[in-house]
Parts: structure tokens; sequence; C-alpha cells
């Protein structure tokens, strides 16, 4: 038997979308696997009573299929499914590492990526590695047609998650399918300045970097009290706020002393609006780790 961990994931970060993603150092999936005949998955934890077990409906099903790796694999969530949380691509990049570890596969850590990727497009119904990328590489990875490029970062960072439910797709669905040259200029401006902060490790230059005009307002509209949850945010210190992944989870960059106001703030802002939620006081943190 082997066990991993598999971190949660926040993409898009505001002006990277399906570009940029980050590790979180909490919330992660564990995922177990041992050799079998044939592959079969249970599913415990947070949510698991809306992932189907089925190896053919399951993100992990599709990687023990691509890697010829036939196991039993027990996954227990620690992401919510449907969080913004990058929680299919958790199970996809820990079911990835793990198997080509119990079977001696020996693929690159890019070749996981793809596979994972491809694994994930079984419940999102596009292979995006913006969520396995980082969960597999750790730190803050830029994912493009030519590949992955990754760098550690040390940025304190809080998610809030609401208990509300948004799907990829419809997220996607709300997305504007074409950006004026001013909004392009904007939008690459900010992704450069992310793009430095993180290597910097600077979260005043990475919340600015999160701003974006073009896709994550016309997600905000889809999660109830996101303005407010915004303004809070900000008023408590962060440097800056944006959607996580697809929503409806809220992602904050901040300096380490602001965390825990930042996170009661946000709290807060969810309850007053009438929406239970939870909150995650995390940072950019490791990949899927063996333990
Ligand atoms: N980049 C993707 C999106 C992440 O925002 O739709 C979710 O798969």
């Amino acid at each position: 038997m082997l066990r991993v961990r598999a971190p949660a994931t926040s993409a898009n970060l505001g002006s990277g979308y399906d570009v940029f993603g980050v590790a979180l150092s909490r919330p992660a999936d564990v995922i177990r696997v041992s050799r079998a005949e044939r592959t079969t998955i249970s599913v415990s934890g947070v949510g698991s009573q809306y992932i189907p077990e089925d190896p053919d409906r399951n993100t992990v099903g599709a990687v023990a299929e691509a890697l010829d790796t036939p196991a039993h694999i027990e996954i227990d969530k620690g992401v919510r499914p449907a969080s913004g949380l990058g929680s299919s691509a958790a199970s996809a990049a820990g079911a990835a590492v793990a198997l080509n570890e119990l079977y001696d596969r020996e693929r690159s850590k890019e070749d996981l990526v793809s596979i994972a990727a491809e694994g994930e497009a079984v419940v999102s119904g596009a292979a995006h590695a913006d969520n396995v990328a980082p969960s597999i590489l750790g730190g803050f990875t830029v994912a493009t047609p030519e590949g992955i490029t990754r760098v550690d970062a040390r940025v304190p960072l809080v998610a809030c998650l609401p208990e509300i439910v948004v799907s990829t797709r419809d997220a996607r669905r709300v997305v504007p399918e074409e950006l004026t040259i001013s909004e392009s200029v904007e939008t690459i401006g900010r992704a450069a300045t992310l793009a430095i902060g993180m290597c910097r490790s600077d979260p005043d230059l990475v919340g600015q970097g999160m701003r974006d005009s073009v896709v994550t307002p016309a997600r905000a509209s889809l999660i109830e009290g996101y303005d407010a949850v915004r303004e809070a945010a900000l008023a408590a210190g962060a440097t800056g706020v944006t959607v996580s992944g697809a929503g409806p989870a809220v992602l904050a960059a901040c300096d380490e002393d602001d965390r825990r106001s930042i996170a009661l703030a946000m709290l807060g802002a969810f309850e007053d609006a009438g929406v239970d939620a939870r909150v995650y006081q995390t940072r950019v943190g490791e990949g899927v780790e063996m333990y």
C-alpha cells in the first residue's frame, strides 16, 4: 500500500485565466493505492456522496487506465467537489503520482501532469493543466501549450469556501468570448505583475496582479455575497482578492500577520449575506507528497 497527500489548488488568480495556478498548503486529499487485478475506487470525506466510484466516471479511474496500473484506490476527500479549489485535480494528481510509484512506471512529472489533466477531463469536460500542474509540481505554475513553468513562492493566502455549488461548465459559459485590445493590454500587465510577484514572493505585487476586469466580474455574479466578501477582505488588509478557479471559493493574498483577520472578515461577510462558509488560512505550498 502506498499513501499520498495531494493538495488543493487555485487556478487563474484573476489575470491568468486557464494559465496560472498555485498549490495550497491546505486543504488536501489523501489517496491510498494497492495493486489489484482490476481497478476499484472507494471515496470518503467531504462531498464524497457526489463523487462516482465507477472507474469509468471518476478522474482517478481514467488515470489508472492511462498508466495501465489497475489498483484499489481509496480517496479521502479533504477538498470539496465543485469548490474552485481543484478538487478533481487533486484526486487525479495524487492518483497519477501514487500509481506511477506503485508500479515503477518511471514517468516524468511532466507526463504525469498530462495524464492527470486528461483524467480530469472525465468530470470537467475539458483538459486543463492549470490545477493538476500545481497539485503535482507545487508552487506557482504557468501552463501554456508549450508546457509548464514553475517557481517556488512563499505567499500567504486565505481561501473562503461558501456553501454554494458552481459547476465549472456553468462558470465557463459566462466568460466573454472576446477581448478589446485595451482589455488585453490591461490583462497582460496584471498577469506579468503577478508572475513577478510570485518570483519575488511579494504579496503586494501578487495582489495587484490578481485584478481582472474580464473573467472575474462575469463569474462573481454566480457567487452570492462576492462583492461584500471582497470588500471585507480588502478592508482587513488583503493585497488582492479574486474568484478561485471557477468558484465559488474566494481567494485573498496577504501578509502573514493579516491572514487571521482577513479570514474572519470573509466569513463574517458571507454570514451577513446569509451564506454558510468555511475558511482556510493557507499559503502557496508543496505538490503531491508521499508519506
Ligand atoms: N481555469 C479553469 C476555469 C479552472 O477557470 O474554468 C477550472 O477547471
